[in-house]
């Protein structure tokens, strides 16, 4: 089929090219012309494991192409999809101008029956709106349908191609049939799509993001009442997780969520909650525990120090919000590194992927190395903010020799403390009690 994406970013990019791989063809339209030109160059904008390889096999064989002009690549498409950016706003609402423009453009450029298909996080709502914002601009047939987007980055592709459920919100049984038949690939090990109605579609989404959001934040929760009572969260998660009602899933403890969707969705979901008069106490809890998580680790780095940060250096392993991508949207460690900045202190990190978005968040208030142990020269102590796989098992007696100080605060509870220790190196990391052994040194 022939399928025009407004919005080459992680969602738009990845859909893109997932769906020319089993023979479609695919237009991705952003109005950044940068990120354009960089596609058309035959380069990826963004890291995302295993789709450079996918998105240059669909560049050779055509299928694939990219434009800044949406208008343009509205005209012949049998599927428009829209995956473009719902920012929050100051107010905790989504900003829906880009899929408003998005949705006003394809009505006044449609030629022929088409179905608009919503991929960005929108509302519960926004399916009426976008539907009436296309049809005033246009006689041609159509049809709505929300499709919310479940890929995560850092596994976006394997996601993509082998998802677990699609969700297809759809009132016309020509659109399902459509959607059907583009998901089919995709759904050969009996994999399911979900119809339900556009509504539903848009709930279940925040739904979703919310009920991960919370499960992190309780653990968060759990965490600080393990170290309290001289639990060990760890053992905690494990006695949890094994309970098949609760899951395995997102139960680590750490720094707080972060990145483009749960802390945006959340906020989103309070908000609509508001708007329509229901109290999200559940919800609004999970955002405001969030908030305050990088604290957590701040407030444990200026203990071990006295509460004199003034001067020292610290070396921070991890910038983007999670592992496996370079996306640094409402990463914690943005939090707790100004933090640090504020108390006098400076930085020297390493991301395996991270550095350039980094620096367009942190700028050269911190400094950015390519090896990983070059930050821990003299320096006072280690943070980790981000649980990539080569952090995983490093080098713990050079490590102790580089570091002035030996000690590690780890928010991600990557370490076996007494192993650390065996290094002669202090470890302190979350919802476990901290483990010392140069009460000396301090
Ligand atoms: N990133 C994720 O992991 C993820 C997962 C599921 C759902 N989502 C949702 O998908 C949506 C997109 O997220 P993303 O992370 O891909 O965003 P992104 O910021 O990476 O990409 C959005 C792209 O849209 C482009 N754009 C803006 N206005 C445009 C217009 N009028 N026409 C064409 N292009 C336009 C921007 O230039 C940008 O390149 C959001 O609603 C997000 O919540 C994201």
């Amino acid at each position: 089929m022939r399928i025009t994406i407004a919005g080459a970013g992680y969602v738009g990019l990845v859909a893109g090219t997932c769906y020319a791989s089993t023979g479609n063809t695919v237009v991705l339209a952003d109005t950044d012309a940068g990120r354009i030109a960089v596609l058309q160059d035959g380069k990826l904008p963004i890291y995302e494991p295993g789709l450079g390889e996918l998105l240059a096999e669909n560049i050779r064989t055509g299928r694939i192409s990219f434009t800044t002009d949406l208008a343009g690549a509205c005209r012949d498409a049998e599927i428009i999809g829209i995956a473009v950016g719902t920012p929050s706003k100051s107010d905790g609402s989504a900003d829906l101008s880009y899929v408003d423009a998005v949705a006003e453009t394809i009505g006044k450029n449609i030629k022929d029956y088409c179905v608009v298909v919503t991929k960005s996080t929108v509302p519960i709502g926004t399916c009426r709106r976008l539907e009436q914002t296309v049809r005033k601009h246009t006689d041609v047939p159509f049809d709505y349908v929300s499709n919310p987007e479940f890929l995560k980055e850092g596994s976006a592709v394997s996601d993509f191609l082998s998802p677990e459920r699609v969700i297809i919100g759809a009132t016309s049984e020509r659109a399902r049939k459509i959607m059907a038949h583009i998901y089919a690939p995709f759904m050969r090990q009996g994999r399911r799509i979900l119809f339900m109605d556009p509504l539903s579609a848009e709930l279940t989404k925040y739904a979703c993001n919310a009920m991960l959001a919370t499960r992190i934040s309780f653990m968060n929760e759990i965490a600080r009442l393990a170290e309290t009572v001289n639990a060990d969260v760890q053992q905690v998660r494990m006695g949890m997780g094994s309970d098949s009602r609760i899951g395995k899933s997102f139960l680590f403890p750490g720094l707080g969520y972060g990145g483009s969707c749960f802390p945006k969705d959340v906020k989103a979901l309070v908000y609509t909650g508001n708007k329509h008069g229901v109290n999200m106490g559940v919800v609004a809890a999970a955002d405001t525990a969030n908030e305050s998580q990088p604290v957590v680790l701040f407030n444990k780095i200026k203990k071990y120090f006295n509460g004199d940060l003034e001067g020292k250096k610290f070396a921070v392993w991890g910038l983007a919000f999670k592992p496996k991508t370079d996306d640094m949207r409402e990463a914690p460690s943005v939090k707790l590194i100004r933090s640090l900045l504020a108390a006098g202190v400076s930085a020297a990190a390493h991301d395996p992927e991270a550095h350039e978005t980094a620096k367009a968040v942190l700028g050269d208030s911190i400094t950015y190395h390519e090896n990983v142990y070059e930050p821990l020269t003299d320096a006072d102590g280690l943070i980790i903010c981000t649980e990539w796989m080569e952090f995983r098992t490093p080098d713990f007696r050079r490590m102790a020799e580089l570091l002035r100080r030996g000690v590690i605060f780890d928010g991600r509870n990557l370490y076996d403390p007494d192993y650390v220790n065996e290094a002669g190196i202090d470890y302190l990391c979350i919802g476990r009690g901290d483990a010392i052994v140069n009460r000396d040194r301090q």
